[in-house]
């Protein structure tokens, strides 16, 4: 599902985030508030410079020749 990630945002449903550095950093922080939210779910401990390592991987991901643009319908 995050194959091409870096071309197809703004993220998350609601389009909340603009860049994947936001989605990292929302992560790191342990996600939303929320109370249906797993206790399971906590911050992550990320140094910057991992934090700037998983957003390379996630660009990494991208494969422009396997994005496929819907065709106009009628
Ligand atoms: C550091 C770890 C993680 C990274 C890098 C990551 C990455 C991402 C990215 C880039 C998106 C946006 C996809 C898009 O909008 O096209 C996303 C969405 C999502 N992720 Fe993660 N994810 C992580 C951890 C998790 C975990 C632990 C869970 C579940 C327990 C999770 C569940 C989801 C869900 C449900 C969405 C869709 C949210 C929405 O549409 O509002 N992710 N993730």
């Amino acid at each position: 599902m995050l194959r091409n990630v870096e071309l197809t945002g703004p993220y998350m449903h609601d389009g909340a985030f603009t860049t994947l550095d936001q989605v990292v950093a929302f992560y790191v922080g342990g996600g939303g508030p929320s109370p249906n939210k797993s206790p399971l779910i906590k911050p992550l401990d990320l140094s910057a410079q991992e934090q700037r390592a998983l957003v390379a991987f996630l660009r990494s991901l991208t494969d422009p020749t396997a994005r496929v643009d819907p065709p106009k319908l009628p």
